[in-house]
């Protein structure tokens, strides 16, 4: 939700250190996530068409952001891009003893692979 009100909010009166920048990098990952969450629910909750397509548009566009903070999230900080793969790889795990077969993207799964995935279903 925007936090407006606080003009200072945002501000930061010194550079960062590497672990509040990776800390940042997460908050603002969080962000992006809560922005998702939110166009998503004004797309489902109008039949206003033009509106849909802007807001889905955004929607989308945040989700590149997302892409773009974990890609920086795995660059600044290496052992938790391992923690990353770790969970990927519990997953894939899971998945195979479901005998379940995913269609594998650059770098493995992705978020979009297993929402298609989905839809399928649906
Ligand atoms: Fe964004």
């Amino acid at each position: 939700m925007p936090s407006f009100a606080n003009p200072f909010q945002g501000n930061v009166n010194r550079k960062m250190t590497k672990q509040e920048l990776i800390q940042a990098i997460r908050l603002d990952i969080a962000s992006e996530l809560e922005a998702i969450f939110i166009y998503d629910a004004h797309v489902q909750a109008t039949d206003d068409q033009i509106a849909k397509r802007v807001i889905a548009d955004i929607r989308d566009e945040e989700k590149a952001h997302v892409g773009e903070l974990m890609t920086l999230l795995r660059i600044l900080d290496p052992e938790e891009a391992e923690h990353f793969l770790e969970g990927e790889e519990e997953v894939k795990n899971m998945l195979r003893e479901l005998g379940i077969e995913t269609e594998a993207k650059q770098g493995g799964f992705t978020i979009g692979s297993l929402v298609d995935e989905g839809k399928e279903k649906d």
